[in-house]
């Protein structure tokens, strides 16, 4: 059999270069190279925890459907589900639950930014821990939960391999700590899971290339369906650095470096052949370079798109087959996972 790989978007919002090179990308090209038994699922219950609007969440939901397939993830080579759809995950999140000590979970780094969003950045850089822990106490228990529910979305269909950014590397850690704290309380269940990065893991924003490119802000992202006017406009306005010359050193040229990597990360060539490619060039005509280059890249996924969103019954059919299948298959793991903890 081959290994079972597994990850999952959350349908917040328009996805930015970040999220395609970090991680749709990536799932894309594993799931073409017939290696692994894929699961892709929208995450519309971590989206939750932002407490969006019904209405946006049902468009979000479908919007990301369309992404997933228009960049390339095939339903007959991968199963395309949707995350609340599968019902094992509620009690298999339960049992994960009562193995996991409340300062592991607000000690993640992803939660703790999400708790300091509440209050003005300069605010946030001096808090002291009993600040800290009463604006926390006010937080939804959702995102304090957050990797409990990352960690059963994996192992109920017994992930092994989970292709993520990088911000995602400590709620893997988190799961692989759940594996060996349950596999040892009650005998071998679960295969540690391992992260597999893409060549671009950590893609920076376009407006400031020191903070990484994320959707809580928008003005420093490219989004993938961005017309070919917004593209050749976000990366003309992109920030740059001091100095003319177009080389990779994220240190001192943060600006450029980031613009590279994003070529490097479409193009599959190395940085270095990249900087090669635009030795010679002024700021201005790289960036015309880029912005052609990027344009291009998303042309026919942009087609598309636009022709799936035509057709949403037909989107929400795919997910309903997908969920199908893969509720079947949670539900056999969930049985042995409640016989081994002992839930008759
Ligand atoms: P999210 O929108 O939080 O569900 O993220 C979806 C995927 O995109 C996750 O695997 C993230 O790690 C990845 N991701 C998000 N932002 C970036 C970024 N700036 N660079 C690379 N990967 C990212
Ligand atoms: N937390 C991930 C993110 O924000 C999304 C996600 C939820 C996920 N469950 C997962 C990713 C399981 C991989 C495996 O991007």
């Amino acid at each position: 059999m081959k290994p079972i790989l597994i990850s999952g978007i959350q349908p917040t919002g328009r996805l930015h270069l970040g999220n395609y090179l970090g991680a749709l990308k990536n799932f894309v090209d594993l799931q073409n190279s017939g290696k692994y038994e894929c699961y892709f699922f929208v995450a519309d219950l971590h989206a939750l925890t932002e407490n969006p609007d019904a209405k946006d969440l049902s468009r979000n939901i479908i919007n990301l459907a369309a992404d997933f397939l228009a960049a390339g993830l095939n339903p007959k080579k991968s199963a395309i589900f949707q995350q609340s759809k599968i019902e094992p995950l509620q009690e298999l999140k339960w049992i994960l639950s009562t193995l996991t000590p409340i300062s592991e979970l607000i000690r993640m780094t992803a939660f703790k930014e999400k708790v300091l969003q509440a209050i003005k950045p300069a605010e946030a850089k001096k808090i002291t821990k009993e600040k800290f822990e009463k604006i926390a106490e006010g937080t939804n228990f959702g995102l304090a939960e957050y990797p409990v529910l990352m960690a059963a979305d994996i192992l109920i269909f017994g992930g092994q391999f989970i292709p993520v950014g990088h911000d995602q590397l400590q709620h893997l850690e988190f799961t692989r700590t759940l594996v060996r704290k349950f596999n040892k309380k009650f005998g071998k269940t679960f295969i540690e899971p391992q992260a597999l990065l893409a060549k671009t893991p950590r893609l920076m924003s376009l407006d400031d290339p020191t903070k990484k490119m994320s959707k809580s802000r928008p003005a420093g992202c490219l989004f993938i369906d961005d017309s070919p006017e917004d593209i050749e406009r976000k990366i003309k306005t992109a920030i740059t650095d001091s100095g003319s010359e177009i080389k990779y050193d994220p240190k001192e040229k943060p600006g450029i470096s980031n613009l590279l990597s994003i070529i490097a990360g479409l193009s599959g060539k190395s940085l270095e052949e990249v900087e090669r490619g635009f030795s010679g060039m002024n700021y201005g005509e790289t960036k015309h370079s880029i912005s052609d280059y990027v344009s291009d890249y998303f042309s026919s996924f942009r087609k598309k798109k636009t022709a799936l969103l035509k057709n949403p019954a037909g989107l929400k059919k795919i997910l309903q087959l997908g969920s199908g299948r893969a509720a079947k298959i949670a539900s056999k793991k969930l049985l042995e996972i409640k016989n081994k903890v002992g839930l008759l």
